[in-house]
């Protein structure tokens, strides 16, 4: 109604110039009005200009005069024409109403305030304060000298009071049409989509809050890994390439090529680009050569080593690829003792279960130095496995064609109260690290374990699926707590 109302007096008049009058002529309460308004502002239908006025409102006081007439009006009309004694008039009146009375009544000089009796001095009074507390209450003016007189007495306060000036804006229609919001299938196949007109973009509005990023427990572990590998004092290894060349993922670490893992059926190999631009000739030819016919007091394996083999690429099955390069780039350099760490993803082409998956994190560990034994590997082990919290640890005799001596690493579990499987070591065999040229006294020793592996027996997860990969809850992600490495 209140719409109806303002489109259409806008549809033959200029102006609305003061809502508040349009609401009282009208008969609509001003509040409805403003709404009404402000919402075809927003739309642009009306352009609506502030009006602002100082008006009064009655004090709950004021508004108890316009209904019991005013204290001095009370009190005249309680003197009868002979008079009164004083304390009896007092018992017939309130006690604000007759002192307030006594006092307004002798100022207008209605009263005598005799000493024997209160008599009246004229006959008849007329209520001006009702009066004029009647008419602010019904918005009226009233004179600036009754408003100070009105105010002196705490019957009105002034109200500040807010209302509109309305024109037609830009939008104008005398009707609102109803917006649309969404272009359906239905309306879009019927044509319909022509005539209706769509609601604008609101670019100033927020969107919903959107959640802060959440870290996956994976890429907590992580952090403290590294920090762990830094408090050491390693250095981390540059891991950010997935495909590798088959030389440094299998031939540089001195890896047959009729290695069961170098079989597709264990790992990816990629089909554009199939094979790597470039090799560091004179060292492929060392790695050739230590295959084939072996060399520093090493046999070899005695086969024909295949360029070609060494060529193809594959997403890296562990990131001992990194360590590979990272040593053959150290041999390049007069030696320098380095330790060196990564944390990253490997690939194995393996059928997925509740503890594998196709890709998963691998973290390694090397120090290069002269003179290393497989005591100092242990050492390392118990300094770094401490640091994860797990102090009991066992060495099992183990095989990698790239380390000799290889161990297992045992943990014992406080918790499953057994020793359970935490990682592989090793010493680099002379036949990796000769060829690449590092001094016949350096030894490297190095370790790996994959980063799910202490992930999800710190959160307590069984199934790597809940871990990692396309069926992750993203709630885990959201709400994961953070578990300490070392103090669980
Ligand atoms: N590369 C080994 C693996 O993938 C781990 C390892 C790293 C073993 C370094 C020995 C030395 O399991």
């Amino acid at each position: 109604m209140a719409e109806e109302a303002i489109l259409g007096y806008l549809q033959n008049n200029e102006e609305i110039k003061d809502s508040g009058e349009f609401a009282a002529e009208r008969n609509i309460d001003h509040n409805e009005i403003v709404n009404v308004i402000k919402s075809l502002h927003g739309f642009r239908y009306v352009d609506a200009e502030d009006i602002k006025r100082e008006t009064w409102v009655l004090t709950d006081e004021g508004k108890t005069y316009t209904a019991t007439g005013s204290p001095e009006f009370q009190l005249f009309n309680a003197i009868p024409p002979e008079g009164i004694p004083k304390d009896e008039l007092q018992k017939k009146l309130d006690a604000s109403v007759f002192k307030i009375g006594c006092a307004q009544a002798a100022k207008n000089k209605w009263v005598e305030m005799g000493k024997q009796l209160v008599t009246r001095k004229v006959q008849n009074v007329e209520d001006k304060v009702k009066g004029l507390l009647l008419q602010i209450q019904q918005g009226q003016g009233i004179g600036p000298d009754d408003i100070k007189a009105l105010k002196a007495r705490k019957l009105i306060v002034p109200q500040t009071w807010k209302g509109y000036s309305v024109r037609k804006g830009p939008n104008y229609a005398p009707k609102r049409k109803q917006v649309v919001t969404d272009l359906t299938r239905e309306n879009f196949q019927s044509g319909e989509w022509k005539e209706l007109e769509f609601k604008e973009y609101n670019y100033s509005a927020k969107g919903a809050p959107l959640e802060g990023g959440h870290l996956h427990p994976l890429l907590k572990v992580r952090a403290q890994l590294k920090q762990i590998f830094l408090c050491m004092g390693f250095e981390e290894m540059p891991t950010n390439n997935f495909v590798e060349s088959s030389f440094w993922n299998f031939d540089a670490l001195f890896q047959p090529q009729q290695h069961p893992a170098r079989d597709s059926h264990d790992t990816f190999f990629l089909d554009a680009p199939s094979t790597t631009k470039r090799l560091p000739e004179d060292y492929v030819e060392r790695v050739k050569q230590i295959h084939e016919i072996g060399g520093y007091e090493s046999r070899g394996y005695a086969y024909d080593w295949k360029r070609e083999e060494a060529n193809k690429n594959l997403l890296r099955t562990h990131t001992t690829a990194v360590s590979s390069r990272m040593l053959y780039q150290l041999a390049q350099k007069p030696f320098a003792p380095k330790k060196y760490f990564s944390i990253d993803r490997v690939f194995r082409n393996e059928a997925v279960d509740r503890t594998h998956l196709a890709e998963f994190h691998q973290i390694e560990g090397l120090v290069c130095d002269r003179g290393l034994t497989l005591c100092d590997l242990i050492g390392v082990l118990h300094d770094f496995f401490s640091h994860l919290g797990m102090t009991k640890l066992k060495f099992k005799p183990a095989y990698n064609p790239y380390t000799e001596p290889s161990m297992e690493i045992f943990s014992y579990h406080e918790g499953f109260k057994k020793w359970v499987e935490v990682g592989n070591s090793g010493m680099f065999r002379p036949e990796m690290l000769r060829p690449m040229g590092l001094p016949d006294d350096v030894q490297v020793i190095a370790w790996g374990l994959s980063l799910e592996r202490p992930t999800m027996i710190l959160y307590g997860i069984d199934n790597i699926r809940d871990l990692f990969g396309p069926k992750v809850d993203l709630g885990l992600i959201k709400k994961n707590p953070i578990c300490r490495l070392g103090i669980n």
